[in-house]
Parts: structure tokens; sequence; C-alpha cells
């Protein structure tokens, strides 16, 4: 059996930082974000004689894999199997298969390429034999290799529902509304292309460490119904609103814990001030957030594209891209 499939990466709008179980990437509340179009991966998994893992960047150079990158995916296959289990399907995915992944999106630099890759091998997986799981069943796969990529599984806007207790597939994803309700951009700004030093699975685990983790906690169901009845409602400024008290909340739990974790650049601030300026000289509709990392993430309705987008290709020394909102994960092939 051969199973090809293809995802991309989401943006959080209310932010996932911490988990209430870090081994099974059970998150310690509710998230939401919007899924983008591009950059995409594409991975496939196929029986083979030896497990296999090869990973391919956008210009067919082979990418050099860490035991530490190889180790997360063989915990992920080993989660999954307990979830198969717990499904009853446990014989689906064979010991030895090939995995190949073909990513177009450039390592560690805050564009969610975990959340691209796990979601896409949990649709390879969930697809893998006589039984095709259904897409919240995918999620929670996704989820246990890289909690946003329990997101990445569908198009338009969802929601991790982070629900409660100790067992697998407490936390699944959910959508919101699909991809053709709500019609924006995200244009995204990569000031730097260094790997960061601290990946997110390492920072999630110590969250709770920061003094303003439990009044992040208690700010989260507001948020998160804000956020959604905004996207449901198109209200772009109530989304603006709750979006960046969340992100800039985010950021100061991650800068606040011990060891503290400074994602956002100079560069950062500098490119958010402008944006600031920007938005109400021109009375743009556009919103910014950012991830575990310096890039920022520009979120405009159609009028202010065209605005956002020379403001964007102005920026010295950025790589800029050009995205809107994209319909989650697919299978490609399957033979
Ligand atoms: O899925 P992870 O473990 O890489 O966590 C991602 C966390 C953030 O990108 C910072 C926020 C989010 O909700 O995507």
């Amino acid at each position: 059996m051969k199973v090809t499939a293809r995802s991309t990466p989401n943006i959080a709008l209310i932010k996932y930082w911490g988990n209430r179980n870090n081994d099974l990437r059970l998150p310690a509340y509710d998230s939401l974000s919007m899924t983008i179009d591009t950059p995409s991966v594409d991975i496939t998994v196929e029986d083979s004689e030896n497990f296999s893992l090869r990973s391919f960047l956008a210009d067919g150079t082979e990418k050099n894999l860490e035991e530490k990158d190889i180790a997360r995916f063989m915990k992920h296959r080993e989660l999954t199997n307990h979830y198969l289990h717990f499904l009853g399907i446990e014989e689906m995915i064979p010991e030895n298969i090939a995995i190949t992944i073909e990513s177009g999106i450039p390592p560690s630099i805050g564009l969610a390429s975990s959340a691209a890759v796990f979601s896409c091998i949990a649709k390879c997986y969930g697809s893998f034999g006589g039984t095709e799981l259904n897409d919240e069943q995918v999620s929670v796969i996704a989820r246990l290799g890289s909690g946003s990529a329990t997101r990445s599984i569908f198009g338009g806007f969802s929601a991790i529902e982070a629900g409660d207790g100790n067992d697998i597939d407490t936390a699944k994803g959910v959508q919101i509304a699909d991809e053709s309700h709500w019609p924006l951009y995200d244009i995204i700004i990569v000031p730097s292309q260094e790997e960061k030093a601290v990946g997110s699975t390492e920072g999630h685990a110590i969250a709770q460490t920061s003094p303003d983790w439990t009044q992040r906690v208690e700010a989260m169901p507001r948020r998160q119904s804000e956020c959604i009845s905004a996207i449901l409602n198109k209200d772009f400024e109530k989304r603006q609103v709750v979006s960046e008290e969340d992100c800039m909340d985010m950021h100061h739990v991650m800068e606040t814990s011990s060891t503290p974790l400074k994602y956002l650049s100079n560069e950062t601030h500098r490119i958010l001030g402008e944006v600031k300026e920007l938005r109400s000289s021109k009375h743009l509709e556009v919103l910014y957030t950012m991830d575990a990392g310096p890039t920022v993430h520009l979120f405009c309705t159609p009028d202010a594209r065209a605005d956002i987008l020379s403001f964007a290709n102005a920026q010295q020394g950025c790589t800029v891209f050009e995205t809107t909102v994209g319909p989650g994960t697919s299978m490609i092939e399957k033979a």
C-alpha cells in the first residue's frame, strides 16, 4: 500500500501554549486558527522492508535528519498505535513503513511546519489499510505529533477542543467555518531564517512556570468564544482586538517562564510599530500575530491586501509569503 497526502500550516488567532499532559500533548485550554493555502508539504507512507524516514526540502535536497527528529516520528507512531488500539484497529499500520516528506516550508521560522507535517502524516496513517478514519480521529493522530497540527486537518477556521481528563482522545479538532466563509489573506513577513533555539515542545512543558500562567488560563474561555463569534459574524475589529490581546499575552507568558523564551526580535517589534501606524492612518482592516518565532503574520481583508502587500515587500532583508484561507489536509493518492 502507498498513500500520499498534502497539508499546510495553520496560524493561530487564539494561541495554544501549555499542556495538561505533555506526553500525550493534551492542551491546557482551547485554541483557534485559520488554515492557510500555502506553502504545503506532501508525505508518502508506503509498505517497506525496513522502517525509513527521509525528508526533502523545496529545492529537492535531502535534509539531514537529526536523531531527535527521528525519535519524534518514532514516538508519534508509537502513540498512534496506542490510539488505534484504543479504537480497536491497531493492525492498521505495519511495523515497517517508508515515510517520505517533501516540504515546501522553510524549517523552524515560526511558520508552523510541524503542524503541516503531523497533520499530513496523520492523514496518511488514517487512510492506511482498509479502515478510513474520519477527520476528528485524524485530528487526534495529528495532535499526538504536534498539538497545533490538530487544526490543520480542517480547511477554513478550526479549533482545538481541549476537553479534560487524560484519555488519549480527549482533545480533538473541530471546524468552525469552512474555507469559503470569509476570504482573508495572511501576508507573512519572515525577518530571519535562523532555526530557533528552543522548540515549542520544550516551551509547552515550562509554560506553567510563568507567574502569569493562571491568569492566562482563566482568560482563555472568554477569548475563545469572542473569537469564534467574531469569525462567524465576520466582525474583523472584534477578531483583531481579541487575537492581538491573546498573542501578546502568550509572548508575555513565554518571556516570563523559567527559562524565559524570547521569540520576538527587535525587527518584529519594529514591524509591529509600523503596522499599527499604517493601520490607523489608512483605516485598514489588518491584524498581527506571531507564533514561536519572529515571523509576523498580517491577516487582512481583500480591501487592505494591496497596502499590506506593498508594506511587506518594502521590508529589507525579509522573506514575504502571500497566503489565503486554505482547504486543510487532503489525500493526493492511494494505491
Ligand atoms: O504544535 P506546537 O507544539 O508546535 O505548538 C505551537 C504553538 C504556537 O504555534 C506558538 C501557537 C499555536 O496555537 O499554534
